[in-house]
């Protein structure tokens, strides 16, 4: 029986597109209020005065809350949440107040009149390479050496035979899931509900926990339909702190939903990053030394560091290495988790250069990457569970149609188009945490699965299902399943293209054994009952000998207008080895998705700190544009056949996230083979190309 491995469709479908799906702010509670935050317009100082009596005489405003009269928190580890808690101001458009009212409408006039007063500090959200104080992170997030040296890199730099020096620049970057982080609480007394948009509740409702002093058997989470995360719903966010306060406070369910402008310095983004990389080789194209600094920015509050500086330890043999970070503590909103947290960045910078080394060295881009094909992961040692970038490289040109290719930049132009394709090279760590599941045989002859996995749009009921149904050797119709609720067996997060993975070994687990019960009693179904629990702590959370990554190849091809300025990706195509493929239907959404997210890396998405007023000047669609249709090629996704038994269970590797690594630089890597012009800073709108 192979219910994995099947184009199963989406369980929820059917309920998504006819709108029957309720989503965290649709939750119609009897006497529901609707609240909306006030942003300092300060970029760092304190507030002194919070005025609300002209939001109170509005009709339908029922109470303002601030740092004055809001609910104290028993604790705030993480000091994002520490909303409404004191004068403090760390960055524009920190919450400084929450209007609650009994219709959305109310909710925003009243927030509109709300007088803020605040004493202003001078601030700086500025980045640059040689900003003073840039200091050098031990650990990163408190998971990553800061540094890693192998070797004399730069002696082996000076050394080499060709050399490649350059910088290029990532923008801040915008999560923007489609459907904004939105929050309804409910407080009966004993007992807080809550709806959240989230990645994962069992972690929303332990923050919830600590911070409100509620034991877990006292809170529910629940996240059954999510529009979209990409990282920034991977962690609790102001809007679930802020309802829970104002329901504690009102006594009544209450809806916060983060309006759009807002979500940037809200809910984290990723942080821009400066990156210096120099490649040395010999006449043959084999890297001698490989030296990947990056620069980023951190808030005042809290450190998170884009690990731009990751990939360079896993993707190359350089015999003298180095991958560095620096972080400058800036007045900004604080940066967070963003689809290949360090890898996006990372791989566009590292993937652009090696696309210049080709060209220094007259050898063709998947060449010079198939010559630094390493035996063993470089910084580790540690010998790959599997690799297969050769292979993916090698099955994309072939589909791609490469060899056709004539090398030298800025010969193909239709009229006014210059036309070019590039290459370039992804990777992510294969990631797995400890899960939790259960299963039941139900009297009708079906299957009940249980496990608090997210379904934030990637399909991940339907394909747990398929696991379900396999281990336990009945057809895929008879397994019920149920996520979203933190009630139910505790699980990770979906983050980290984790998420399958390991919610789908304790599901395994837990009916693989279920099934062993059945085929020992193989009594008449109705008297059956019975249950099977599974916990994967101790075996998903071991130290694997293997480096684990999934591994890519992507090839574009542009057109470049030399009226306009304007890019357009004409084609679009990714080969993965990403281990063993669960649901080829599934799989190619995301991988297609995470494709889109790195053409608009390449082209449209970008941020920009405004140094005087402290804020992103691009705060929502309008400005910060997400690609559309219309952006759109028709993109090829595929992948290779890949059995890794050193993973888990499955046999998958992850592929949320893959997919945005290396699209940016293979767009890039095109734009200079159309236009002979290297450009180096993202994204390539056209006033930059023109
Ligand atoms: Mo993803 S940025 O790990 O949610």
């Amino acid at each position: 029986m192979t219910a994995v491995g099947a184009p199963a469709e989406r369980r929820e479908g059917r309920e998504k597109v006819t709108g029957t799906a309720r989503y965290a702010a649709e939750q119609p509670l009897p006497g529901r209020l609707f609240a909306r935050p006030v942003p300092a317009a300060i970029v760092r100082g304190r507030v002194t005065d919070v005025d609300a009596t002209a939001a109170l005489a509005l009709p339908g405003v029922v109470t303002v809350l601030t740092h004055r009269n809001a609910p104290r928190l028993a604790s705030a580890d993480d000091a994002t949440l520490a909303v409404l808690q004191g004068p403090e101001v760390p960055n524009r458009g920190w919450f400084v107040a929450l209007v609650v009212a009994y219709s959305p409408e109310a909710a925003r006039a009243g927030a509109a009149a709300v007088r803020v007063t605040c004493a202003e500090e001078t601030h700086d959200v500025t980045l640059t390479a040689t900003h003073p104080q840039a200091y050098v992170p031990e650990k990163i997030n408190g998971m990553f050496p800061g540094v890693r040296e192998l070797g004399d890199p730069d002696g082996a730099f000076t050394d080499a035979d060709v050399r490649v020096d350059v910088g290029y620049r990532v923008p801040p970057l915008h999560n923007h899931p489609m459907e904004p982080h939105a929050s309804t609480a409910h407080w009966d007394g004993e007992r807080l509900t809550v709806h959240t948009s989230s990645q994962g509740t069992t972690v929303v409702r332990a923050v919830l926990g600590a911070m409100f002093g509620l034991a877990d058997e006292r809170i529910t989470v629940v996240a059954e339909h999510v529009g979209g995360g990409f990282g920034s719903k991977g962690m609790p966010r102001p809007d679930v702190v802020l309802a829970a306060m104002a329901t504690w406070h009102t006594g009544r369910p209450v809806t916060v939903v983060l309006p759009r402008r807002m979500l940037p310095t809200s809910v984290g983004h990723r942080a821009a990053t400066l990156h210096r990389l120099r490649l040395g080789a010999d006449s043959d194209g084999r890297l001698t030394s490989l030296v990947h600094e990056v620069t980023t920015y951190t808030s005042r509050i809290k450190e998170f560091v884009e690990y731009a500086g990751m990939p360079a330890r896993v993707m190359y043999a350089a015999p003298h290495l180095r991958s560095s970070h620096r972080v400058v503590r800036l007045d900004v909103p604080t940066p967070s988790w963003m689809r290949a947290p360090g890898e996006a960045p990372g791989m566009y910078a590292l993937e652009s250069a090696m696309d210049e080394l080709a060209e220094a060295l007259g050898t063709d881009p998947v060449e010079v990457r198939i010559r630094n094909e390493p035996d063993t992961e470089p910084d580790s040692g540690k010998p790959f569970s599997s690799r297969h970038l050769v292979e993916c490289l090698r099955e994309g040109a072939r589909r791609f149609g490469w060899s056709d290719r004539d090398p030298r930049p800025r010969t193909r132009s239709v009229g006014p188009l210059l036309l070019g394709t590039g290459v370039a090279a992804a990777t992510y760590p294969v990631q797995v945490y400890p899960s939790k599941a259960a299963v039941r045989a139900l009297p009708d002859g079906s299957f009940l699965v249980e496990v608090n996995a997210a379904d934030i749009g990637t399909g991940a009921r339907t394909v747990l299902a398929q696991v379900a149904a396999d281990a336990l050797e009945v057809p895929l119709e008879r397994v019920r399943i149920r996520v979203g609720n933190s009630d139910l067996p505790t699980a990770p997060l979906a983050g980290g293209s984790s998420g399958t993975a390991s919610w789908g070994w304790a599901v395994h687990d837990a009916c693989a054994q279920l099934a062993v019960q059945l085929a020992e009693r193989q009594g008449p179904l109705p008297e059956l009952g019975l249950e099977a629990r599974a916990d994967t702590k101790g075996a998903a959370d071991a130290e694997s000998p293997f480096a684990r990554h999934a591994f890519g190849a992507h090839f574009a091809e542009v057109a470049v207008d030399t009226v306009t300025g304007e890019v357009r990706v004409r084609r679009l195509l990714g080969v993965y080895a990403a281990g063993r493929i669960l649901n080829p239907r599934t799989a190619r959404s995301q991988f297609v998705g995470g494709m889109t997210m790195g053409l608009g890396m390449a082209l449209t998405e970008g941020s920009t700190l405004d140094a005087a007023f402290g804020d992103f000047t691009e705060s929502d669609l309008a400005a910060y544009h997400v690609p559309s249709h219309a952006d759109v090629p028709d993109i090829e996704a595929h992948w290779i056949d890949e059995d890794d038994p050193h993973l888990n269970p499955l046999g998958g590797k992850g592929i949320g996230e893959i997919g945005i690594v290396g699209t940016a630089a293979a767009i890039g890597n095109a734009v200079h083979h159309a236009t002979g012009v290297r450009f180096r800073e993202l994204p390539l709108t056209p006033d930059r190309v023109l």
